[in-house]
């Protein structure tokens, strides 16, 4: 067993939970009202963004994607983040998209089921993605028949490891069959890092892959194209658009300190966080001072190499000083450090240690799951309160409880408290804990039953609810037809409840 799977066995209980009256929770810090830029939220609490693969293959908003967000919204928290919703107008599978005015209708209707469902009260924003190509992992065989380049430092390896000059000017066919079937020792000589990465985890971009057109013009083009999600945005009636500088994907990868562009716009933190800047400042410039313009991004990469803390405090103050109106912190889900995929399968930011810490389970080390990443999201508040600003700090990971929640804001860690797996195990928790029925609450297990479909591509719903009542009348079911799309509904016992 590696020293990391040894240190994440410990095997953890949900933290008690002591639920206040609803006289408490009217006091409390919790659902008080806080500023996000030009706008009033009406409480703290956030669900953060989450893809349920719902969208048509084609990026449409569907009737599905519409009751998913009306079951978030019914529980009225302060604000809801829709899913990572793509920029570009290209082929992304069902992955909502909003690269173009054609998608504005459908993004329309979301935001009226939104200010519908929660009767006006839980602010919208949608999360704005860009990403580079990630195929999956090839059959070896079409991976040397097909994708491999025959160039000459690859001829100059086989033959150096063969001990073969012939294969210097052999023809390509004869090189390709010679590496299929070829033993693995042989293989290993012969191939790049990046080939090599190719033929075990499929091939996979970098943003610093300049030597490709399209990945050396992202500086060029990315400004552009998230101003224009975010023109949508506004148009489609969200209350603010959120940059997705997170995770796996082109903004985060622009920040982190494996960034080695040579352009200006890698290697020091200043060229580092240039690009991510440009876009900010072409967005604001889209949408206007009197709209919500936030940045997801990370506390901490958790890679070899990667940005950390230090870096994550550095970038708050310069997103703060360039006007963002909040900042949601995450940490990890990144490629580099992902478990090989099966053959015909990606590879999948979550699977490893990055990715354990951007979701945390209940199979941990020491320090359980439970908040683990509000350190990061405290200290980039505290850098960016000492640099003279009062962006708004939402944190997440492992949130769960009301009393978790009330000591962050007590203790000044964050300002607004997201909890992504716990409203989808119950959408309905903020609300019933604010009107007193805290002990009703379907409280998240951490055990990312939800993430292995997310993986998977396939809908995504909690175990907890899935497969209740699920030939009831009305109830959609997922594609396999065993799964329930939605929780059951829940309305407060008392019929005037807000
Ligand atoms: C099914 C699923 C989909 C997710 N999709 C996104 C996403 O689109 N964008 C994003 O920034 N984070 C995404 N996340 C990460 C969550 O927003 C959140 O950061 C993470 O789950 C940790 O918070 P939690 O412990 O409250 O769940 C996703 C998480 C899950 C479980
Ligand atoms: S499937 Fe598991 S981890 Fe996901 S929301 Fe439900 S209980 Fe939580």
């Amino acid at each position: 067993m590696s020293a990391v799977a040894e240190r994440f066995k410990i095997r953890h209980r949900l933290p008690p939970a002591r639920w206040p009256t609803r006289e408490e929770a009217a006091r409390a810090r919790l659902f008080q009202p806080a500023r996000i830029g030009p706008i009033v939220a009406e409480q703290r609490s956030w669900v953060p963004a989450m893809v349920p693969w719902r969208a048509t293959d084609d990026g449409f908003v569907t009737d599905e994607v519409l009751a998913w967000y009306a079951r978030f919204a019914e529980g009225r928290p302060g604000v809801l983040v829709v899913e990572a919703t793509g920029i570009r107008d290209i082929a992304s599978g069902p992955l909502l998209r909003i690269g173009d005015d054609r998608f504005v209708p459908g993004l329309r209707r979301l935001v009226e089921t939104v200010r519908d469902r929660s009767d006006g009260r839980t602010r919208l924003f949608i999360q704005a993605i860009d990403f580079v190509s990630v195929r999956r992992r090839p059959e070896p065989e079409k991976f040397f028949r097909r994708f491999l380049d025959v160039d000459a430092p690859l001829r100059r390896r086989l033959a150096e490891a063969t001990g073969n000059t012939v294969w210097f000017d052999a023809p390509e066919s004869a090189v390709r069959e010679r590496l299929v079937g070829a033993e693995r020792t042989l293989i290993d000589g012969v191939l790049d890092d990046r080939q090599r990465e190719s033929l075990d985890y499929g091939y996979r971009e970098r943003i610093w892959d300049t030597h490709l057109p399209h990945i050396r013009e992202l500086p060029r083009v990315l400004p552009g194209l998230f101003a224009e999600a975010g023109r949508r945005a506004r148009e489609a009636g969200f209350d603010g658009i959120e940059l997705h500088y997170a995770h796996a994907y082109t903004m985060s990868s622009f920040l982190s300190r494996l960034n080695t562009r040579d352009d200006g716009y890698g290697g020091s933190r200043e060229d580092r966080v240039r690009l991510p800047l440009e876009v900010l400042r072409a967005v604001r410039d889209r949408v206007g001072a009197d709209y919500v313009v936030g940045i997801r991004y990370l506390g901490d990469d958790v890679v070899a190499g990667g940005s950390d803390v230090r870096d994550a405090a550095w970038f708050g103050t310069r997103f703060a000083e360039a006007g963002v109106d909040y900042l949601s912190v995450s940490k990890g889900g990144r490629f580099e450090d992902a478990k090989q995929p099966r053959v015909g399968e990606a590879v999948y930011p979550y699977t490893g240690r990055s990715g354990y810490e951007c979701m945390p389970t209940v199979l941990s080390d020491e320090r359980g799951p439970f908040g683990r990443n509000v350190p990061l999201a405290a200290r980039i508040r505290r850098a960016v309160r000492e640099a003279g600003y009062e962006t708004p700090i939402v944190t997440s990971g492992g949130i769960g409880t009301f009393e978790q929640a009330e000591e962050i804001l007590e203790r000044g860690e964050a300002d607004f408290v997201g909890a992504a797996r716990q409203s989808l195990a119950d959408p309905d928790w903020f609300r019933k804990v604010r009107l007193g029925y805290g002990h009703l609450v379907r409280r998240c297990e951490f055990t990312n039953y939800c993430e292995g479909l997310d993986q998977q591509h396939k809908q995504v719903t909690c175990k907890l609810w899935d497969r209740v009542d699920v030939d009831a009348p009305g109830v959609r079911l997922a594609r396999d037809g065993k799964r329930r799309l939605a929780p059951p509904s829940w309305t407060p016992p008392k019929a005037d409840a807000p």
